[in-house]
């Protein structure tokens, strides 16, 4: 089938690479040249396991191109709105709708009638509703078919999704479901639960899903809050509540908390949306959700500060990460790079290590100092942080890190180290909430 993929970030790149795969023909459209162009040539602009050969093989077999001519979407059945929602720059916790609408409106005049336009950006519940109308003068349909895929594990969450949500207008509902399954046939082939909605139903489902992670680690990271005063260890507090297969070991690791490009400024659009609707008490508890995550990334700066006796100005912090999660180079709202900012901006001597984020993270923050190697990060170092627990860092070998610090204190960020072996090691261990 013919697809278009309007947007071609971490959402829409993916995506189109994806379709692709799966035997569509697809181009996707942004308005970004040089994005275009690196994409063309099968190269990500962004770190993504997995994504680059299947770029490579995509567009190798001409049936994936990049373009920045909106024109270029004519003729497909079904058109993707895979553009970014931030967080609005104007102090508002509400979700930056631009670029939803700016893709709408720029497509508009390619629509023949009968095409499908499908949103995959998060929105504002009530969102979908509103482009409808604005698609429909142009014989065309409009679904709304969230995205739940997470960064480091995109391309499989794109192929083989938990679920399908299909949101869409009750009289155009047969066609829209048809042409959809059609879209996913391999998935639906596979058995993938699928869900047909209204739009409200399936806006919903991706700002609640989000939410819901969101409180499921701020609970743990609480939980961290009271095993600290009372010397209880919230690793084993996860383990032990997580066998309840009603609550689920997952998502209850407690450390300096979510960060990235969704979580954040989906539940802060959540609340402001709920506002707006005259239900903001329903979901206040959220604001206590994002309180409780920003706290813990204060917490570990007053714990380096107090081993310091106080006085951190000069002394020399290796951070270790600073993407917000492991196998990605995303630095937006990032607990690790906000830690590494926090502790220089205390006159601390901060180095900054990260094997995939310091470009990102340099363009944000070109105050920080970076270092390419590990090694070149911890030398000489009081205070090691782990802050983003990449697979090389939880492999360290405490003994012979111990051999290239000045002081042989670490603190996990991330509860992700053995604290024993670390500590038989010889160093000072502080974990969170353990
Ligand atoms: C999230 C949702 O998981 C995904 O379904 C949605 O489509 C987009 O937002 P993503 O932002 O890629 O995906 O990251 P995710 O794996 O959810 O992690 C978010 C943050 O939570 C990271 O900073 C991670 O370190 C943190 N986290 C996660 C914890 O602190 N503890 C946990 O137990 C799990």
């Amino acid at each position: 089938m013919k697809l278009s993929v309007i947007g071609c970030g971490y959402l829409g790149a993916v995506h189109a690479a994806a379709m692709a795969s799966i035997g569509h023909d697809v181009v996707g459209i942004d308005v970004d040249a040089e994005k275009v162009a690196q994409l063309s040539k099968g190269h990500p602009p962004f770190f993504e396991p997995g994504l680059e050969p299947l770029l490579t093989e995509a567009v190798a077999s001409g049936r994936l191109r990049f373009s920045t001519d909106m024109a270029d979407a004519e003729g497909s059945r079904v058109h993707f709105i895979g553009v970014g929602t931030p967080q609005r720059k104007d102090g508002s916790d509400a979700a930056d709708l631009t670029y939803v609408d700016a893709a709408v409106a720029a497509l508009i005049p390619h629509l023949s009638p009968g095409d499908l336009v499908a949103g995959k950006s998060t929105v504002p519940v009530g969102t979908a509703a509103r482009l409808a109308e604005l698609v429909r003068e142009r014989g065309a349909h409009l679904a709304w078919n969230p995205e739940f895929l997470r960064e480091g594990f995109a391309v499989k969450d794109t192929l083989e999704p938990d679920r399908l949500v299909y949101g869409v207008a009750a009289d155009t509902s047969d066609d829209d479901v048809a042409v959809l399954d059609e879209v996913y046939a391999p998935a639906i082939a596979t058995g993938t639960p699928r869900l047909v909605t209204d739009y409200a139903t399936a806006e919903l489902v991706k700002v609640a899903a989000n939410a819901f992670l969101a409180t499921k680690i701020s609970f743990i990271n609480a939980m961290a809050e009271i095993a600290e005063v009372t010397g209880a260890d919230v690793t084993q507090l996860a383990d032990a509540i997580g066998h309840d297969a009603r609550i689920g070991r997952r998502f209850l690791n407690a450390g300096v908390g979510f960060g990235g490009g969704c979580l954040p400024k989906d539940i802060r659009a959540f609340s402001a949306r709920a506002e707006e609707l005259g239900r903001g008490d329903s979901v206040a508890f959220l604001r206590h959700v994002d309180e409780i995550n920003l706290r813990r990334r204060q917490r570990l700066v007053d714990l380096v500060v107090d081993s310091f006796d106080g006085k951190p100005v000069g002394r020399r912090v290796a951070v270790l990460g600073l993407a917000f999660k492991p196998d990605s180079d995303d630095v937006r709202d990032s607990p690790a790079l906000d830690i590494a900012v926090r502790l220089h901006g205390l006159g601390a001597e901060v180095i900054s290590h990260d094997p995939e984020a310091i470009a990102n993270a340099r363009r944000l923050h070109p105050q920080l100092r970076y270092a390419d190697t590990l090694e070149a990060a911890v030398a000489d170092a009081e205070v090691v942080l782990v802050v983003t627990e990449w697979k090389a860092y939880r492999d360290l070998d405490p003994a012979m890190l111990a051999t290239m610090v000045a002081r042989a204190t670490v603190f996990d960020g991330r509860n992700c180290l053995d604290a024993d072996a670390w500590r038989a090691a010889g160093w000072s261990y502080t974990g969170m909430g353990r």
